[in-house]
């Protein structure tokens, strides 16, 4: 779009060699500037070549006439008001000019005024529809990123490639370090796509195991295995018409990656008992935080199938690569979680925000999230004055699940199984004080827990819930520390 101190280019296409001169000594008297071409192919070229934005058409040139001109204009999409200069007896070909999409036209001899004005409105609507057009991508990007916050750089530069692409039917790979906000980037790509009004299906590709892959993915029909007590719709039908979502794609195991591949080839799908197929009609995402170079080279993950996931990789940066979006992210995480639970509204301090940019946020957004719900529940006041950054070491499993596995994105070393970090944790809170710096974090984790478990009065899945994390993961907190009995006699409300 033009700038205050850029003139509009205005082309004359025009094999008079007059009226190109009369028509440029109107352009330049406007205050624009005057290309000038005498037939229809150099104006073509001038229009690949140059910035142009307004086209002064004459209609009988030779080679590419104005009629020609203004379909390959058409047919390439290129969104440029056209004033075709017709002779007074071709007065029906303009006409059709204006069907075509030309925005007016002159009768020669072109009268200077009528010239002035007819350049003028059109160079102002066609400014006026830009900004227009400028305004409601602004919009429709406000509404569809909305559920994203954040103003780094590389956000906005993620925001923009998910714009470009979320239109298209292309296949798109979001790759990322766990809690980067894969997800959220995915729902957005869809609804931001001409599938919004259809079904977004999620498929956990790690919790696929080879047996029950076919029915989960393609379905099954009553009567076609032992416990197959009715028809079934697997995950690809039930995607029909909108998005399919392969979270966790780099631990599909090696025969359901063929069978992926087999229905994104043929885009058809039959139910396991059944003969005829079904075409399926669906946008692919999917997700990976895993880097698939090693697994191509070792043959664990197909490159066959690789390179139709990757048709557009989206790669969502580590929040400690965008520290500026921390804050923003922090403020935002603690007014809806004081929205939700009634809380008066809290802040927090200079301090506190400064050591949250600092962090390295090993479990990403989602570590953030659960930092912020454990500081409004352990409150003393408004203002939130101290934050236990616990993640790297009691509380990694809710933190940056899922466990990161040598050869993904990013740096976070590989956590301990939590079978081994559970065994080696005492059973019980009772331990005595001065154990040092893991016993004030278990003694911080355990305070948490408790108050959520005030705030919720005591109910499990929403105090899981409040923390962040699973409800089974909550329960061998509390075997863990040895309390769960107590608790349960204490807890009586369960909804
Ligand atoms: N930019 C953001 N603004 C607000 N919330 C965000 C943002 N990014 C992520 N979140 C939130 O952080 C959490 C984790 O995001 P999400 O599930 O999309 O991450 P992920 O990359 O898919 O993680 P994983 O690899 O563990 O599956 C979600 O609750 C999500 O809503
Ligand atoms: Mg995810």
């Amino acid at each position: 779009m033009n700038t205050k101190s850029e003139k509009p280019n205005v082309l004359i296409a025009d094999d008079s060699a007059v009226m190109r001169t009369l028509i440029s000594h109107v352009i330049s008297k406007l205050g624009y500037n005057a290309l000038t071409v005498n037939d229809g192919d150099a104006c073509i070229h001038s229009l690949n070549s140059e910035k142009v934005d307004l086209l002064l058409l004459d209609l009988n040139m030779p080679g590419k006439d104005g009629m020609e001109v203004l379909s390959y204009l058409q047919a390439s999409d290129m969104a440029l008001p056209v004033i075709m200069i017709t002779a007074s007896d071709d007065i029906s070909q303009a006409v059709q000019c204006i069907k075509m999409g030309a925005y007016e036209y002159l009768t020669k001899p072109v009268k200077n005024d009528r010239l002035e004005i007819t350049v003028s409105n059109a160079l102002s609507e066609s400014s006026l529809k830009k900004k227009v057009q400028l305004l409601e991508k602004e919009l429709k990007q406000q509404n569809i990123f909305r559920r994203i916050y954040g103003e780094s750089t590389s956000l906005k530069k993620c925001i923009e490639q998910a714009m470009q692409v979320m239109e298209t039917e292309v296949n798109v790979l979001v790759v990322g370090e766990s809690g980067t906000g894969k997800e959220l980037f995915a729902q957005a790509i869809h609804s931001g796509s001409r599938r919004k009004n259809g079904p977004f299906v999620t498929i956990n590709c790690a919790a696929i195991s080879n047996e029950l892959a076919d029915s989960l993915l393609f379905g099954h029909v009553k009567g076609s295995f032992t416990g197959a007590n009715s028809d079934h719709t697997g995950f690809f039908e039930q995607a029909d018409g909108g998005t399919i979502f392969l979270d966790e794609i780099g631990d599909m195991n090696l025969d359901i990656q063929a069978k992926v591949l087999r229905v994104l080839q043929e885009r058809k799908i039959r139910r396991v008992g059944e003969k005829k197929e079904r075409n399926v009609d669906f946008r692919l995402i999917s997700a990976t935080h895993k880097d698939f170079t090693g697994a191509i080279k070792n043959e664990t993950f197909r490159a066959d199938l690789y390179y139709r996931l990757e048709e557009y990789p989206l790669f969502i940066p580590p929040l400690r690569e965008r520290r500026e979006d921390v804050p923003m992210l922090a403020n935002h995480f603690l007014e809806s979680f004081c929205t939700a639970n009634n809380i008066e509204p809290l802040t927090f301090s200079t301090s506190v925000l400064e050591k949250l940019t600092e962090y390295d946020w090993p479990g990403n957004i989602r570590e953030l999230q659960n930092i912020v719900r454990r500081a409004a529940i352990n409150r003393s006041g408004d203002e939130i004055t101290s934050v236990p950054l616990l993640s790297q070491t009691v509380t990694q499993e809710e933190t940056a699940s899922p466990p990161t596995p040598v050869g993904e994105y990013g740096k976070t070393p590989p956590p301990e199984p939590e079978e081994q970090r559970e065994s080696s944790a005492p059973a019980s809170f009772s331990g005595a004080p001065g154990q040092g710096k893991e016993f004030m974090l278990k003694k911080a984790e355990l305070q948490t827990i408790m108050k959520a478990y005030e705030l919720t009065g005591g109910n499990q899945t929403k105090t899981a819930e409040i923390l962040g994390i699973s409800r089974s993961s909550l329960y061998r907190k509390l075997k863990k520390y040895g309390i769960e009995k107590n608790l349960s006699l204490s807890v009586t409300k369960e909804i």
